[in-house]
């Protein structure tokens, strides 16, 4: 499974890249947004051109994710053909973030104008990420549609069936991938018992089809939520840099580094100061 960082800021990109396990990074409006008022409170002004810039030259070869912010197909194809020409040549390494669907209030026209423009960008050979899937039918018309990624969000869709259960919660709690019951009976959301499942879901019906679209497991919130959505099969998961640290944090290591260290012989140490 390949290790995405989720985040904007030029740091985490930058340290994620250093520990050599950095395969893409993920952005999206709000986490632009996180970025911008961290370099606004160092007293930075942020010139939007130049920091993309930033973050893509330190990503290197590894794909970058930049979201549209439009919420109609002219304005979502015009904004990801410009993220496309404006910003890939520096580094051949964009891909336009749509999302599935862009309405804001239910008595839309149409809710077919997110499938629409994934169609358009790819035909034009723009790699399209479709975000915000929260049902694997998302997931398949997108990746008919021509998505090169599609993005389920586990964690929120873990929210959901908390909150629509009036179950209170922490952002970063464990949420088994088996689902959580309520009286007796399983708290789901068309058919879904957890963000874990959905994922699990996506990789299946996109693989039984044999869609050349990666399914990237997105709104991780802690290291269980990784292994699991390594062990449905996602291609991707993509991770906020606090969570990348706890991946590597246990006790015992900890323990066992100590009594090692302390284990140390002199003849042993000297080799290593001959060497
Ligand atoms: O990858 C999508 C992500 O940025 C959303 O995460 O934790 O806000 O649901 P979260």
């Amino acid at each position: 499974m390949k290790i995405f960082l989720d985040s904007a800021e030029l740091e985490h990109i930058e340290r994620a890249k250093e520990y050599g396990i950095l395969d893409g990074v993920t952005t999206n409006p709000s986490l632009i947004k996180k970025a911008v008022l961290k370099q606004q409170e160092q007293g930075q002004a942020v010139d939007m051109k130049d920091y993309l810039r930033r973050v893509l030259q330190a990503a290197g070869e590894a794909p970058v994710s930049l979201e549209v912010i439009g919420t109609n197909r002219n304005e979502m194809e015009k904004e990801g053909m410009f993220l496309y020409a404006q910003f890939n040549p520096i580094a051949e390494n964009v891909f336009v973030k749509i999302p599935i669907n862009p309405v804001l209030e239910p008595d839309a026209e149409s809710h077919y104008e997110g499938v629409e423009t994934i169609k358009a960008l790819a035909d034009r050979g723009i790699p399209v990420n479709c975000t915000l899937i929260f049902t694997p039918e998302q997931a398949l018309l997108a990746a008919k549609a021509g998505a090169a990624m599609v993005s389920p969000f586990a964690g929120r869709l873990d929210d959901y069936l908390r909150e629509e259960n009036g179950l209170a919660f922490d952002k970063k709690d464990y949420f088994p991938s088996y689902g959580l019951e309520k009286n007796g009976e399983p708290l789901e959301d068309k058919g879904l018992v957890s963000g874990i499942d959905l994922v699990g879901q996506c990789v299946d019906i996109l693989g039984r089809f044999g869609f050349a679209c990666e399914v990237l497991a997105a709104s991780i919130r802690n290291p269980r939520q990784v292994r699991e959505a390594a062990l449905v099969g996602a291609h991707i998961a993509t991770l906020p840099f606090d969570v990348i640290s706890e991946l590597l944090i246990h006790p015992k290591t900890m323990e066992g580094m100590q009594g090692f260290t302390r284990d140390i012989v002199p003849e042993y140490a000297q080799l290593f100061r001959t060497s």
